[in-house]
């Protein structure tokens, strides 16, 4: 703009003119992804966060200016890249925090230049009704009946709990293990719900015979919340044993499968899901084991019928003779108002790759993690926690102290040459790999084995 001109207004990115406005602005976009990677150069930026916050700071200058930057796009996308932990390189490979697949993010771009909020049928009536088919079939394929999306495993969890609490009443008391997700005793707090009793588990998985021991002292209504991968060790509790003894204590079963859902879509791996047609409620989560950009939840239910008790009437959303007059109500289908159709994306994927597609990916990063296992026990120098389940790995050099091991994880780190996770599932800490990156070799994991003996102080 020159002196005197009056300020252009912006394009918008929906619209007859959309698509054209996006255009040059993708390729700055590309551009500055490309460029920032390039200067990172490994899996994520060396020099720790004050070296990282001090180029943000650099490049963000004034982050509100009287008046605007039209490079702005480029010098921020390139400073997010550049200080980005990238889940696409092998050598990043700590949480559960999958690469997303192309795919699917340039579907999540037609979901934010089009904008559909999924509140009422006016604002999103296609997002709608791909919602509403996607999420039965995501639900069916775990063995329920329909499935509300979610912003992911913890929203999935709370969710769970409420519908629980409604069916049961206040006194319902959660019982689950210890290696059981954070969200899920959080979800008892948030819900006004009494302490949970947590079951440990020093094998990792909920046993049994603690679970009967439980039930049985208990009185009143009881929320089993069992896991298939859990978030330390990957593995997956006993579903059928546990829906067993739900159904003979008279518990309500819920199962969060944030990460391990992702099986279901393989010939191979998807017995290890066994049970999960017996919950009330299923987590399922496609940001983990589904390559999807964040947010990607979902909560499979059972019972539809039980989701009346999230209805709620707001005349400028879901008024009666609307309803009456066939505009679907869809404020019953979340606890949010505004809410992104991240089913897109999700849609995408799985029509795009199949579920032999997608069931494929599973099969090879399973794979990769049984291969990195073995390496693992044939290294004199590493001790292995255990064959992987789904696709996480825990190991430690065989004679460093739990200071030793920590300070591994973390000089690596500072050095932006891998980013490995660290769990204590046992007392003692590990280093954790969960391999979700599909394009991950062997020898990529190879590499990172070499990097933490190379790191380990002598
Ligand atoms: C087993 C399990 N459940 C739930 C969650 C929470 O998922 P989110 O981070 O998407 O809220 C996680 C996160 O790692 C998890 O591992």
């Amino acid at each position: 703009m020159s002196g005197g001109d009056a300020p252009t207004t912006p394009p918008l990115a929906s619209g007859p003119g959309g698509p054209d406005a996006l255009r040059p602005l993708l390729a700055t976009v590309l551009d500055a992804l490309a460029t920032g990677a390039e200067e990172r150069g490994g899996p994520l930026p060396a020099g720790g966060p004050e070296t990282v916050t001090a180029r943000v700071a650099d490049a963000l200058g004034d982050a509100l200016p009287d008046t605007g930057d039209p490079d702005a796009l480029h010098t921020l996308v390139r400073t997010l890249a550049a200080g980005a932990a990238d889940p696409a390189d092998p050598l990043c490979a700590a949480h559960l925090h999958c690469p997303p697949l192309a795919v699917a993010t340039a579907a999540d771009l037609a979901a934010s230049a089009l904008n559909p909020s999924l509140d009422s049928w006016d604002q999103a009536p296609a997002a709608s009704a791909l919602e509403a088919a996607v999420a039965r079939t995501l639900a069916r394929t775990a063995g329920l009946a329909d499935a509300l999306v979610t912003t992911g495993g913890t929203e999935s969890n709370q969710l769970a709990l409420l519908l629980a609490r409604e069916a049961h009443g206040t006194d319902l008391r959660l019982v689950c293990g210890t290696a059981a997700h954070h969200s899920l005793p959080r979800a008892a707090w948030l819900l006004g719900l009494p302490d949970p009793v947590l079951i440990p588990t020093p094998r990792g998985t909920l046993d049994p015979a603690a679970l009967d021991e439980t039930l049985t002292a208990l009185p009143g209504p009881v929320l089993v919340a069992a896991t298939a991968g859990t978030t330390d060790t990957g593995l997956i509790d006993p579903l059928p044993e546990i829906a067993g003894l739900c159904t003979a204590h008279g518990a309500r079963l819920h199962i969060d499968a944030a990460y391990g859902a992702g099986l279901l879509f393989s010939d191979r791996h998807r017995d290890k899901l066994a049970g999960l047609e017996a919950a009330h409620t299923v987590t399922l989560d496609l940001h983990k084991l589904g390559w999807q950009p964040v947010a990607a939840g979902l909560l499979a239910v059972a019972r539809p019928g039980e989701l009346t008790t999230l209805h709620q009437h707001t005349d400028y959303l879901n008024a009666d003779d609307d309803t009456e007059a066939g505009l679907p109500d869809l404020l019953g289908r979340s606890l949010r108002t505004t809410r992104r159709p991240d089913i897109l994306k999700i849609a995408v994927t799985l029509r795009t790759l199949g579920r032999s597609g997608l069931g494929a990916l599973a099969d090879q990063v399973c794979a990769r993690a049984r291969e990195f296992a073995a390496l693992i026990r044939e290294h004199p120098g590493f001790e292995l926690y255990a064959p992987p389940v789904i696709s996480t790995v825990l190991f430690r050099p065989a004679e460093a102290d739990d200071t030793a091991v920590a300070a591994v994880r973390r000089r690596l780190l500072h050095e932006g040459r891998a980013v490995l996770g660290r769990a204590r599932p046992d007392g003692r800490l590990w280093l954790k790999v969960t391999v979700l990156n599909p394009h991950t070799r062997p020898d990529d994991l190879a590499h990172l084995l070499k990097l933490a003996e190379g790191s380990t102080p002598a």
